[in-house]
């Protein structure tokens, strides 16, 4: 290059210095394009969310994919954006996903990606919760029970090195690795993550913990997406749930001081967009108990107050659904209360998806701050009355036990120990020796029911609800004991989440320790295993003259078949009444709606989604434990209606 001039190589000089400047100048100019095409960042300076650089305030629901037929999914969401809510909030249940160590299960309900992704169909961005604690009035608070199993001294929701192995097993393998390509900075809808979840309401304040899951997630989807966590309105809730580099939000319900609830937010995070991320339209309910409801004029006074400061509002539940099968929790406060089959929380949309008075209250509210998008409300679905289901007796849980595998152990074994995830084992003991008249039998810390017989007399119950653990009975040497225990459903919030069932201590009969237990989980769980033990069941249970149910009709499953027309506007919508029947579990065509208890309310009726149904014949199973109308074959039924009603009578 010899022969270039001065005057040119002066030029070249110049180029040499600004080339740098230019494509520096361009390299920075790129990505911020395009991450203000597609990026979702806190704008701490002017307190607001900002959306491909745009200001940005979300109105959201939370409606739980576990909780409804994925049939129903975009029916939901869709009524949940025509009332102006632009954002979707759900938790992620790691017992649903892996219900057994290992078995992971991603799929129908469960099909979290295709959940989100019709979400995004639906134009709703997604908050999600990811745990791997979520509370949600579900068993064990979402936690997989065979966590008990595998350390049965697992502190859980600490930096216990047993509990985070298997933590860090389902976030880094399986969960973080589906949420990546679902995130909003790589084309999917999800905006924000938060981790664990009301974290300040649970007594180790363990900071190791929390910090250590913040790491996990980063270290899995990177800083994109903006983490946060939830807590209670309080201050003290919130020192132990505020994790660093994680934006703090709180949650509360109507009636608060909206002003004094966001001051205490403030005093976690002094700049960034108010966030209340659980606001309450209605409550949850428990057995026994009388229903809640909040009047939708209340809500829709303090949902205003919040959104004309401008914050963000997650609304819990938006669609409330149901616990299908065992999937329902249960708390402990002063006493043991177990949680009902439907989650309907008094939300905008009822139980079975039909927008209710509170919806169009609520939607007048959004509307003022948010569009409301063009078009009709989806109306609510219509209902049918399928009408009387003829029951007949199949067998009694004593005939199926006798026909099942059986663990035989020197003490009881709990639910844990034996790998049963849920509801029914039944435990015997043959009496030894020789007790006084009556005797007393106790049976500790049972969790969470008990059913005891002494051959094939029925002696009495205990239970965990109403703290009664013992009673007299009678039994003469070489009698046998036996205890069918009812699970309710795990503990799901507090520091007793370690729920472990079945019977949990030693037996005493008058301070002498029972030994030599046998068990035999009921398959109920299982529906493959229980269809087995159901068919096993009907050819045996005619020449068995082994335990029948009670004298009431208890202990005992009953099935009956039902039609449902033809023609195109069938299957619909139906709930499932049980006047006359006491305590149980109900299944249609081997789904299991979950469990009914008219007698002690509030919940009287189970939807029936139409999705379980077909035209034709549809099967009823029900697995009465305690008095069935049955004395005489004409009172034997059950009955489909076209209302549901989970306001009914409780006890004094
Ligand atoms: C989840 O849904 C998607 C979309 O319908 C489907 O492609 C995928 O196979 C489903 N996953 C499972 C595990 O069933
Ligand atoms: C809410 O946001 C709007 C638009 O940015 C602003 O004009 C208004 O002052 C904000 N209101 C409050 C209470 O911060
Ligand atoms: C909603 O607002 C409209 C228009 O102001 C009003 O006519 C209607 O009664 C309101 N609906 C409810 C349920 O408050």
């Amino acid at each position: 290059m010899g022969g270039r001039s001065r005057s040119s190589s002066r030029v070249m000089a110049l180029l040499v210095v600004l080339l740098p400047l230019m494509a520096l100048a361009g390299v920075t100019a790129e990505p911020n394009k395009a991450s203000q095409e597609r990026s979702f960042v806190i704008d701490y300076d002017n307190n607001q969310f900002l959306k491909d650089g745009k200001p940005f305030r979300y109105v959201s629901g939370s409606i739980h994919y576990f909780r409804m037929l994925p049939s129903e999914w975009r029916d939901r969401f869709r009524k949940m954006r025509m009332a102006g809510f632009n954002a979707l909030q759900t938790y992620v249940e790691w017992a649903s996903h892996e219900p057994e160590y290992g078995m992971y299960d991603f799929s129908g309900m469960k099909n979290l990606t295709k959940f989100l992704t019709i979400a995004q169909e639906e134009d709703l961005v997604v908050i999600l919760r990811l745990g791997p604690y979520m509370d949600a009035e579900r068993d064990m608070g979402g936690f997989p029970y065979w966590l008990l199993n595998k350390n049965p001294d697992m502190r859980l929701r600490s930096s216990d090195a047993t509990y985070l192995k298997y933590v860090d097993i389902w976030f880094r393998d399986v969960l973080l690795p589906k949420v990546k390509p679902l995130l909003y900075e790589n084309g999917g809808p999800i905006i924000m993550l938060q981790v664990e979840n009301e974290y300040g309401s649970y007594p180790d304040c363990d900071f190791a913990y929390t910090s250590h899951l913040r790491d996990l997630v980063v270290a899995s989807v990177g800083r994109g997406p903006v983490l946060f966590t939830t807590d209670g309105d309080g201050k003290n809730y919130l020192k132990c749930g505020k994790i660093p580099e994680v934006y703090a939000t709180v949650d509360f319900g109507s009636g608060t001081n909206v002003i004094k609830a966001f001051e205490t937010m403030r005093l976690f995070e002094p700049r960034g967009p108010l966030v209340n991320s659980e606001y309450y339209p209605g409550w949850l309910d428990h057995w026994g108990d009388p229903h809640n409801t909040v009047p939708a004029q209340t809500v829709a006074k303090t949902l205003d107050v919040m959104l004309a400061l401008n914050a963000s509002v997650n609304m819990y539940m938006f669609h409330g659904g149901t616990s299908f099968g065992f999937t329902s929790g249960s708390n402990l406060g002063n006493r043991f209360q177990a949680c009902p089959t439907s989650y309907d929380c008094d939300a905008p949309l009822s139980e079975a998806g039909d927008p209710t008075e509170k919806y169009w209250v609520l939607r007048n509210v959004t509307g003022k701050y948010l569009p409301l998008p063009p078009g009709e409300v989806p109306p609510a679905s219509p209902k049918f009355r399928y009408g009387k289901v003829s029951m007949a007796p199949t067998g009694s849980v004593f005939q199926m036990a006798d026909l099942l595998q059986k663990v035989t152990n020197k003490w009881p074994l709990t639910f844990e120990e034996l790998l049963v995830p849920n509801g029914i084992v039944v435990y015997q003991t043959v009496l030894p020796f020789r007790i006084a008249d009556p005797a007393r039998l106790t049976l500790g810390d049972i969790h969470d029911r008990g059913y005891v017989f002494v051959d094939t007399e029925f002696a009495g119950m205990v239970s965990r609800e109403q703290d009664m653990y013992d009673l007299a009975i009678y039994a003469r040497p070489n009698q046998t004991i036996t205890i069918v225990v009812e699970s309710q459903g795990r503990v799901c919030f507090g520091s007793h989440i370690n729920d472990f069932k079945g019977i949990t201590t030693n037996v005493t009969l008058s301070n002498h320790t029972l030994e030599g237990w046998t068990m035999t989980p009921l398959p109920i769980t299982h529906t493959a295993r229980l269809q087995k033990a159901l068919a096993h069941l009907r050819h045996q249970a005619a020449v068995h003259n082994t335990l029948q149910g009670t004298d009431k009709g208890g202990m005992t499953f009953f099935s009956g078949s039902f039609q449902v027309p033809g023609d195109s506007s069938h299957p619909r919508d139906t709930f499932l009444r049980l006047d006359g029947w006491n305590k149980g579990v109900a299944w249609v065509n081997d789904f299991c709606l979950g469990r009914y208890w008219p007698e002690v309310g509030p919940q009287v009726t189970l939807y029936v989604p139409r999705g379980v149904l077909h035209q034709g014949t549809n099967t009823l199973l029900l697995l009465e434990q305690e008095a069935a109308p049955c004395l005489t074959p004409d009172t034997c039924y059950a009955t489909l209606q076209d209302t549901h009603i989970i306001d009914g009578p409780t006890p004094l």
